[in-house]
This record gives C-alpha cells, sequence and structure tokens, in this order.
C-alpha cells in the first residue's frame, strides 16, 4: 500500500522514516502542497496523507477518490480544511492525530507571552549592532496578571498549568469546563468578562463555523488597553484587518501570532527572495509590538515524532479493519 505525504518537508522525511512502518506499506514524500493541479500525483496510492495547508475540499476529494485513494490520514489535529461531507459520500475515510504534544504548542504560546513582555525580539537585534541601551525595553511581572485561556482543551489545559506556574490568576472560556483546572483555580467565565478583565488573553479552540472571527472589532473594543493577545490556534478565529486598527490605536499592546489566515500561500516556504505580496501581512509586520511565527508551535522533536507514529498506526488500524481516531461530519 502506497502513502503520499503531500507538504512534506525534511523534517517529515526524517521522522516519519524513523518510525515503525506498516507492513506491505511504502512512503512517497511530495513537497507540493495538494489541490486540484497536484491530485494527480496521488493517483494508486491508496493513503494520502495531507497537514494543515492541504486543500481537502470537495472538488480535491473526488479527484483522489477518482484515482484510488481510499483513506485521508492527517498529519494534524484540526480537521477545519476537509470537506467531510463530500469524504463521507465519497467513501474517504478520514483519520487525524488528536494529539501529539499539547506541551508543544502551549510551550510556544508561552515563548510568545515573554518574548512579547520582555522585548526580546528586540534586544537581541540591539545588542548585536552594538546598542546596549535599555529605552523601550520595559516589560510587566507576570506574576499576579489575568490571563484569559479560550478553549481548554488539551492544549488550553497545558497552557493553564504554566502560567498557574507563573503566579497568574487564570480566566477560561470553553462550553465544557474541565474539574481539574478548576481544582487548579481556573474559573470560567463568558467570553465578553473575560475579555474585559483579563490582561493577557490565550487562543486555544478550534476553527468552527461558531469560533471564525472570535476575535474581531467589538471584541477587541473589550479588550483593557494595551491587553496581549496570542493565537496559536487557527489564523481565521482572529478577523486579521481589525487586530491592525487595534494596534494602531493602542487598544492592542503586544500581539503573538503563529498562524494566519492567509497562511497558505505563504508560510512552511521561503519567501524572501520575492516581495510580499500580502499587504495586511506586511502591515502587521511593521508594528514593533508584534511577532509572527510561520506556524512552528508544534515543530519539537517529539511533537514530530508522536505525528509520524501516530499516524503510521493510524494508518495500520485502518488498514485492519478497526480504525482508530476517525474524524466524521
Ligand atoms: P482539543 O479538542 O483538545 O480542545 C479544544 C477545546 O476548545 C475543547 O475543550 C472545546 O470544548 C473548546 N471549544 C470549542 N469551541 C469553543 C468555543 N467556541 N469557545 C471556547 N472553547 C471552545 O484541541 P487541542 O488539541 O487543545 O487543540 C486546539 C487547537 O489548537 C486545534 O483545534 C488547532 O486548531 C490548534 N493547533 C495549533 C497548532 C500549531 O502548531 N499552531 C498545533 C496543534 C493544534
Amino acid at each position: 500500500m502506497r502513502i503520499m505525504l503531500f507538504s512534506s518537508q525534511p523534517y517529515d522525511r526524517d521522522s516519519f522514516s524513523a518510525a515503525t512502518l506498516p507492513d506491505g506499506c511504502s512512503l512517497a514524500f511530495q513537497h507540493a502542497h495538494l489541490g486540484l493541479d497536484t491530485a494527480a500525483l496521488a493517483n494508486n496510492c491508496e493513503v494520502v496523507c495531507a497537514f494543515i495547508n492541504d486543500d481537502l475540499s470537495a472538488p480535491v476529494l473526488q479527484q483522489l477518490a477518482a484515482g484510488g485513494t481510499r483513506l485521508i490520514a492527517l498529519r494534524s489535529a484540526g480537521y477545519n480544511h476537509v470537506d467531510l461531507q463530500a469524504a463521507q459520500q465519497l467513501g474517504l475515510s478520514v483519520v487525524r492525530v488528536p494529539a501529539y504534544s499539547p506541551f508543544a504548542i502551549a510551550e510556544h504560546a508561552v515563548a510568545l507571552i515573554l518574548a512579547l513582555n520582555r522585548r526580546i525580539h528586540r534586544a537581541f537585534n540591539r545588542t548585536r549592532e552594538g546598542d546596549f541601551s535599555l529605552h523601550g525595553l520595559i516589560g510587566f511581572d507576570l506574576h499576579g496578571k489575568t490571563v484569559g485561556i479560550i478553549g481548554t482543551g488539551q492544549i488550553g489545559a497545558a497552557f493553564a498549568r504554566i502560567m498557574a506556574g507563573f503566579g497568574c490568576q487564570l480566566l477560561a472560556h470553553d462550553p465544557y469546563p474541565d474539574s481539574d483546572l478548576q481544582a487548579l483555580g481556573v474559573r470560567y467565565l463568558p467570553l465578553d468578562e473575560i475579555l474585559q478583565q483579563a490582561q493577557i488573553i490565550s487562543l486555544h479552540c478550534p476553527l468552527t463555523p461558531g469560533t471564525r472571527h472570535l476575535i474581531n472589532q467589538q471584541s477587541l473594543a473589550r479588550l483593557q488597553p494595551g491587553s496581549m493577545l496570542i493565537n496559536t490556534g487557527r489564523g481565521a478565529l482572529v478577523d486579521t484587518p481589525a487586530l491592525i486598527d487595534a494596534l494602531k490605536d493602542g487598544q492592542l499592546g503586544y500581539l503573538g501570532l503563529d498562524v494566519y489566515e492567509e497562511e497558505a500561500a505563504l508560510f512552511f516556504e521561503d519567501q524572501s527572495d520575492l516581495p510580499l505580496q500580502d499587504d495586511v501581512l506586511a502591515r502587521l509586520l511593521t508594528f514593533p509590538n508584534v511577532i509572527i511565527t510561520a506556524h512552528q508551535a508544534f515543530l519539537t522533536r517529539e511533537a514530530l515524532s508522536a505525528i509520524a507514529e501516530t499516524t503510521l498506526s493510524n494508518i495500520a488500524d485502518w488498514a485492519a479493519g478497526t480504525p482508530n481516531n476517525l474524524v466524521t461530519a
């Protein structure tokens, strides 16, 4: 059985080659994104292994099914990019990696908070230029500050535990409160109250029709002036042009993004020789109080290894007729 990995990077090749390959399977690595123009590369591949910026819309799934694909094995937890109804109608199974290392993403969110607060990105550049001045680098103690966590699943819970260690007050919003977190001191409140009370907001909920542009002009207006927003969830959880307005008038004091609504055309590739065509991203990059990373929160050795092992065992389970980690419409 041939497994075609789209959007694969050298680190995917390393982690999948080191993982346990099910009997009778072979791997084919394809650097290109999956889309209408590349789906034919998977002809005769029973399994297509896709990542977050691959196109898994109905027309692409139709082409894959026509070429003999029967399983879509996602190398991600998120599945907002898959047309699950179309997959079901075409008889395609979809599996995912529900949890590989929540710590990887939670720790990256904390890295963004610390770097933004203590202006590490500016200090790094300054000292390398021989500028040892401290103006503009004043931070704040995290101890005693109020942090709002939107979504307390695997990643949000790991993030809450780290921030509790800093001595922060923790507020959370999630339709399913976690009693272990409540025992840790986390208070669940409606979203609006969190926006008003927290100095730092971190997004850890999935992208769904209900959470699309959860952070928009109206919700940003409810924040305390100068608040910090961190998004390691999905780009479309926030209305990006509204963020630019909030940064311009100081309503937003700090912004850390690992995801961007229009990232599919840019992230994971070296575009440094090309003029940046995305004017919204270009404007965001001009703010000294904004740090953008290119969807790297998952990128730890432990997470890559767990993604490869779980993906291949998902494929083995499906081939054995006992599918695991299925995603259904
Ligand atoms: P999870 O499924 O364990 O937790 C999600 C939580 O969000 C659940 O508790 C759910 O009840 C809650 N939720 C759903 N709708 C909500 C709403 N409207 N408001 C508040 N909470 C809501 O998922 P996990 O593993 O914690 O991942 C969260 C998200 O993080 C993923 O959906 C994915 O988009 C993103 N992610 C980002 C990565 C990166 O590299 N930047 C890597 C992995 C995941």
